[in-house]
């Protein structure tokens, strides 16, 4: 059965393009020309997603979006379109639950691939269910949409009262350290001490002794006894970050110290024993590790009790906006600048880029920006010119994977482009198009 479209426009020309198009990539339109017809054609019709003008008389995109969602009973993801000029507008509707946004004018392959993205997004949300307003009590220090980060919120939520070992897994600059803050803070041990580890340390000593401490005069420069942050962290949480970077040696007495609850000091005869819950993080792939043999497989276990995985930013853009609200109040804040906000250009810009060091890279970037600025708003001048090799490659993935996608299609079908278009769910046109597009003619 075809997915149905609400679109949601007060111009008949914007309904009636958006329809064309959504038609010919296969889906059922249905049209509104404010909130309240809307509200309507939601009543027993099963829709899938709605795309969301803002402006517009009688019901505006806003009060539509606070009504919509008691409304159906069912969260149905609403996009909102709406001009780039305006990103202060989509922000404000994606706080009121929009899941993405897309600029006016419209561009009609990105139209259709947001819609089919948030609709097998939705799909996922059905099936992982139990969600809710969960969120709204869990303390975390920085921000995110429910679409975005706050899918892994509500799981971590469930996690944090307990004391079941965390292994957060993610690339550098995706959060790791905020979000396993984030679990101690929201854990019985909120009040005793959060300390972290860097196990990417200098040398064995550094580390060891950094987890348990040593003894006066354990090796050259050991000049008095130290505390480990196993023994600190008593009745708190121990952050073991960069974990896949421990020695060996390392790696059988952190085993030990978990699993034993002993340990002692580098140097030291005597037994320690402490109270700790262990948040583990690495930007590496632990299980692989393991199966190269570089990492034990017995510690691996014992880490991986629940897993955490941060997808990278790229794979939230739908995030960037909120994120580069939250750096530009903390920066102009801390530089004594008032800034407005910023233009069309400086967000395209962003969105467009690949961000390899992530919201880091981001926070980086906006920080950047402010200390450039010498008007009340960012632009894109204020941004370093991105190598965007890295954004055309991604794309070029999907295109690939597209192009092959079609000409199995074609091969399996026998070249017949009816049948072609039917598997791949996709109108004869819309296949006509692309088979001109990638070459594949016969
Ligand atoms: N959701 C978020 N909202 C606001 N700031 C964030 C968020 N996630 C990460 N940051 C910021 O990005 C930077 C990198 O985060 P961090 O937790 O150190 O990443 P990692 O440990 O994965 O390298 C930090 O300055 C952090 O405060
Ligand atoms: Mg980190």
């Amino acid at each position: 059965m075809n997915k149905k479209i609400l679109v949601v426009d007060d111009e008949k020309n914007h309904r009636l393009m958006q329809k064309i198009h959504l038609q010919e990539a296969g889906y059922d339109v249905y049209e509104a020309s404010n909130g309240i017809e809307a509200l309507d054609v939601i009543d027993g019709n099963g829709i899938d997603l709605i795309l969301l003008d803002i402006k517009m008389d009688l019901m505006d995109g806003f009060t539509f979006l606070s009504h919509v969602k008691q409304k159906s009973g069912v969260e149905i993801p609403v996009i909102v379109v709406t001009a780039f000029a305006n990103v202060k507008t989509a922000v404000k509707a994606m706080k009121l639950g929009a899941v993405d946004f897309i600029s006016k004018p419209v561009d009609t392959d990105a139209l259709i691939e947001y819609v089919e993205a948030n609709l097998k997004e939705s799909d996922r949300a059905e099936r992982d269910a139990g969600s809710g307003d969960v969120l709204k009590d869990y303390k975390f220090d920085g921000v995110y949409s429910e679409e975005g980060l706050g899918r892994i919120i509500e799981m971590l939520k469930m996690v944090a009262p307990t004391d079941a070992t965390v292994l957060i897994t993610g690339e550098s600059g995706t959060g790791k350290e905020l979000v396993a803050k984030s679990i101690h803070e929201n854990s019985p041990r909120a009040k005793g001490p959060f300390l972290a580890v860097n196990c990417a340390a200098l040398n064995e000593n550094l580390v060891e002794s950094e987890m348990f401490g040593h003894e006066k005069g354990a090796f050259t420069g050991a000049v008095s006894l130290k505390k480990g942050k196993f023994e600190l962290a008593d009745k708190g949480t121990l952050f073991l970050d960069e974990v896949a970077e421990l020695p060996a040696t390392t790696q059988a007495k952190l085993l030990r110290a978990i699993q034993e609850k002993v340990f002692e000091r580098v140097g030291g005869e005597k037994s320690l024993k402490s109270d700790v819950r262990i948040i583990a993080a690495t930007n590496k792939d632990l299980q692989q590790m393991v199966n190269n043999g570089d990492f034990r497989e017995d510690l691996f276990f014992r880490l991986n009790v629940f897993p955490v995985k941060l997808p990278p930013l790229r794979e939230r853009r739908s995030e960037i906006p909120l994120l580069v609200e939250h750096f530009l109040e903390k920066y102009s804040h801390s530089f004594n600048k008032f800034i407005k906000g910023y233009t069309r250009e400086y967000m395209e810009k962003l969105m467009k880029f690949s961000f390899p060091g992530n919201i880091r890279e981001l926070s980086n970037l906006v920080e950047r920006s402010i200390i450039l600025c010498n008007s009340d708003m960012l632009d894109g001048g204020h941004l370093p010119e991105f190598d965007t090799k890295m954004a055309k490659n991604e794309s070029m993935d999907i295109k690939d994977n597209e192009r092959n996608l079609i000409l199995k299609a074609l091969k399996q079908t026998n070249y017949n482009k009816t049948k072609a278009a039917e598997i791949l769910g996709v109108s004869r046109r819309t296949l006509h198009n692309k088979i001109k597009e990638y070459d594949l003619e016969v």
